[in-house]
């Protein structure tokens, strides 16, 4: 099955891929009021540490795994636990699947939204909204909230029933550029707003006494896994679709690079426009969704920036969806052995119908954001870490890492990657249970 396996046709391609993985919900909707409300510019520290020490580190070992069995999570935890003489590996693997598919859920309610309101903001009246706190409750009004939750895994269905090359690789090379641009654009337009340097105050004043809150740091690992999308599952799929020429560490150190770019480029772009306008910065769905149109509302050229700001939330959110319902499409064609349009429909049917409920409601949805992403998914990371550092021996795994690198990690790494990056992911997994973060 691994033979006839669709590849990514260019490097570049797949590290747009991945970048459009990466970046997501988790930097334009997360990032800029978690950096506010634990602690500022201090939050960096713990955030760019466990980014480029832990982040880096898992990525490289997620693309090098699926790279090596050519299998998403299930194949390939089987391909690595059956050669120890475990038989029990396609079950672990099932694990990341199913959280996955759990993701695909509520991701695509908030894309819906964000689909929605694109599709408001084509027409000038949209900024003409009294109240826009009430516009966000009529989201979750029943037949408008199923209809656009339809029309946004209709158009995944679409993209990701083209394939890997000229669906996935296709768009993201267009939209990933485009949302960048956008970003910087916006950048400007609200570092130039009479008012914005309260908000870089804001950002930029460290509270350094957050750093000595363990919440505070298990909420930066949290936050870094999610924004890189390290759970053991969509970026071993795209890495299942690598050449042996692809040079892993490098694509994951851009892969974290760029997410952190496009995070902290989120926060220049909202924090300083909402502080300019005097709006308090919400934390969670309203920031994007109500703020920010408030904000519009009053800023000239309101219009332009609208639209632009949301077709650019649009591109975000559509490309992580995109790996993280491919992981649910992948591990379906290999149990039930399917076609890619066949099982891509039965995802996306399923992932509506069971969509509809967090669609009407905000506080399902919210109660089952936060459990998945603090708890499940750093697990699913944890695991991976296991079968790739711990159960594969890790100097076989460096090798594997390293094939048709030109930045090859050294020696140095094996004790980063089978010590550091499983024993301070588990620590922290333990401690948002002790602390109950979320
Ligand atoms: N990284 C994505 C974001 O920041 C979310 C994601 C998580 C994507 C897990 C894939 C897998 O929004």
């Amino acid at each position: 099955m691994s033979n006839n396996r669709e590849h990514f046709n260019t490097q570049i391609g797949f590290i747009l891929a991945c970048v459009g993985s990466a970046v997501g919900l988790g930097n334009l909707w997360l990032f800029p009021w978690r950096l506010g409300q634990y602690g500022g510019a201090a939050f960096l520290i713990p955030y760019l540490l466990f980014v480029y020490l832990i982040g880096v580190t898992g990525l490289m070992g997620e693309y090098g795994l699926g790279r090596m069995t050519g299998k998403g999570p299930m194949g390939a935890y089987d391909h690595v636990l059956r050669k120890r003489g475990f038989l029990f590996g396609r079950t672990m693997g099932t694990y990341p699947v199913i959280i996955t598919f759990l993701i695909t859920i509520f991701y695509s309610v908030v894309t819906a939204w964000v689909v929605r309101y694109v599709w408001e903001a084509i027409f000038p009246s949209f900024l003409d909204k009294p109240d826009f706190g009430a516009h966000f409750n009529e989201l979750f009004e029943t037949s408008p909230a199923i209809i656009w939750l339809g029309v946004c895994l209709l158009i995944i269905g679409l993209i990701l029933g083209r394939g890997v090359t000229k669906g996935i690789e296709g768009i993201n090379r267009i939209i990933m550029p485009a949302l960048f641009l956008v970003l910087l654009i916006m950048i400007v337009r609200s570092a130039t707003l009479p008012g914005a340097g309260k908000g870089f105050e804001y950002l930029l004043s460290p509270d350094w006494s957050q750093l000595t809150k363990p919440i505070t740091w298990a909420m930066a690992l949290g936050q870094a896994f999610f924004s890189v999308s390290l759970m053991g599952a969509a970026m071993v799929v795209y890495g299942s679709y690598l050449s042996r020429d692809t040079d892993v560490p490098y694509s994951s150190f851009l892969t974290a690079s760029f997410d952190t770019v496009a995070a902290l480029a989120a926060a220049l772009v909202i924090i300083p426009a909402v502080f300019a306008f005097g709006i308090d910065p919400a934390a969670g769905p309203p920031l994007v969704f109500v703020t920010m149109p408030e904000v519009f509302k009053n800023m000239p050229g309101g219009y332009i920036f609208s639209m632009m700001f949301f077709v650019g939330v649009l591109f975000a959110a559509i490309s992580s969806l995109m790996s993280i319902m491919e992981v649910v499409v992948d591990g379906f064609m290999d149990q039930f052995n399917t076609s890619r349009k066949f099982s891509v429909a039965i995802v996306a049917t399923l992932a509506f119908i069971l969509g509809i409920p967090l669609a009407v409601d905000l506080d399902n949805l919210s109660l089952i954001v936060d459990f998945v992403s603090i708890y499940l998914m750093p697990i699913g990371a944890v695991l991976a870490g296991v079968v790739f550092f711990a159960i594969n021996p890790i100097s076989e795994t460096r090798n594997e890492i390293n094939v048709g690198s030109k930045y090859p990690v050294g020696k140095w790494w094996e004790p980063i990657a089978r010590y550091i990056f499983i024993g301070v992911s588990l620590l922290v997994v333990i401690l948002q249970m002790l602390y109950q973060v979320g």
